[in-house]
């Protein structure tokens, strides 16, 4: 919310570009097209902007352009349309609800190109991704974003969010400016516990922390892998970092749409969910997982082995 409002403090812009699909929280803007049905989202060309809540205001919507995931082209041309009007583009370079799937470096550039020669800004969404890489899944990008959202894991376990970014840009949020362009307090603001957390779980998460939670990812990931091979299910894992996803689909998606679960692969996930919850793994409802750094490799295997015997139960029909 703090990026966006800052976007549009910035360039005296109303409207905002996102995924469709990609959460962002809550905001009105944010959660605009997080979770279109099929009837709902429109020709892929101009993604129509459907409301999550129950009386999100028509403005609300009107304000909110929705692009297609790693889809350079149509991305551009529904941009275009809107090129005076955007604030920013808001991109989750691995949005957990589009699939898991890393955003393509192409896809990436030309989105930061776009922006920079519209006079928008480009707002990386990194509040579940930063736990990919020291630097944020960013680092792996040939990309300078103008704002970076972080959160969650930089609280060290307490509520945190941030903003960071262009110094430029940050001014518009300065207390001691001469004029505020966006005054900004809160409960949750200047936290000492959350800082304090915050700071010592940063001072613990270092190179080698992330070397290691990724390798344990890996490990997972290629382990249901083998598992989903076994069984001969149709099933597939995407991910990146310390995240990974499990989708009932045999290829991985590339877009919200694609990942979008038909009524029989709903059916299929909610029985994996169950059978991990009665194997002791509670996994979030769209089967994905970000592990955490007490986790070891016996975990990770135990973790395996559990999603193994579930896909032979859904191979054999169970
Ligand atoms: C990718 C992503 N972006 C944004 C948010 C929202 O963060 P906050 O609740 O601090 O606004 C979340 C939180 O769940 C998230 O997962």
């Amino acid at each position: 919310m703090v990026a966006i409002k800052a976007s549009r403090a910035f360039t005296n812009r109303p409207k905002i570009a996102k995924v469709e699909g990609a959460y962002h929280g809550v905001y009105d803007y944010a959660e605009v097209s997080q979770a279109p049905r099929p009837e709902t989202w429109g020709s892929i060309d101009r993604p129509e902007s459907v409301p999550l809540v129950h009386g999100t205001p028509a403005s609300a919507l009107g304000d909110v352009v929705i692009i297609p995931f790693n889809d350079p082209e149509r991305a551009i041309a529904i941009l275009d349309r809107h090129a005076d009007d955007l604030a920013c583009v808001l991109l989750d370079l691995m949005p957990h609800r589009v699939g898991l799937k890393p955003a393509d470096p192409d896809f990436v550039t030309v989105i930061r190109e776009w922006a920079t020669r519209n006079g928008s800004l480009l707002v990386l969404d990194e509040v579940i991704t930063f736990r990919t890489e020291h630097g944020g899944l960013q680092s792996r990008y040939d990309v300078t974003p103008d704002l970076t959202a972080i959160g969650k894991m930089i609280g060290g376990g307490f509520p945190v969010g941030a903003v960071v970014g262009r110094s430029e840009v940050m001014e518009v949020l300065n207390p001691r400016a001469k004029r505020v362009l966006f005054p900004h307090s809160g409960t949750f603001s200047a936290n000492p516990i959350s800082t304090t957390a915050g700071l010592v779980a940063m001072e613990l998460f270092d190179e080698a922390a992330v070397a290691r939670l990724n390798a344990l990812a890996d490990r997972a990931m290629k382990g249901i892998e083998a598992a989903i091979a076994e069984s001969g299910v149709p099933a597939c894992v995407t991910g990146g970092g310390s995240m990974f996803r499990v989708h009932m689909k045999p290829q991985p998606p590339r877009n919200f749409r694609e990942s979008y679960l038909t009524p029989e692969e709903n059916i299929r996930l909610k029985a994996l969910l169950e059978h991990m919850f009665a194997e002791g793994f509670i996994l979030i409802n769209t089967c994905s997982a970000t592990l955490s750094t007490p986790m070891t490799e016996s975990e990770i295997d135990q973790l395996v082995a559990a999603f193994g015997r579930g896909f032979e139960k859904m191979a054999a029909g169970v």
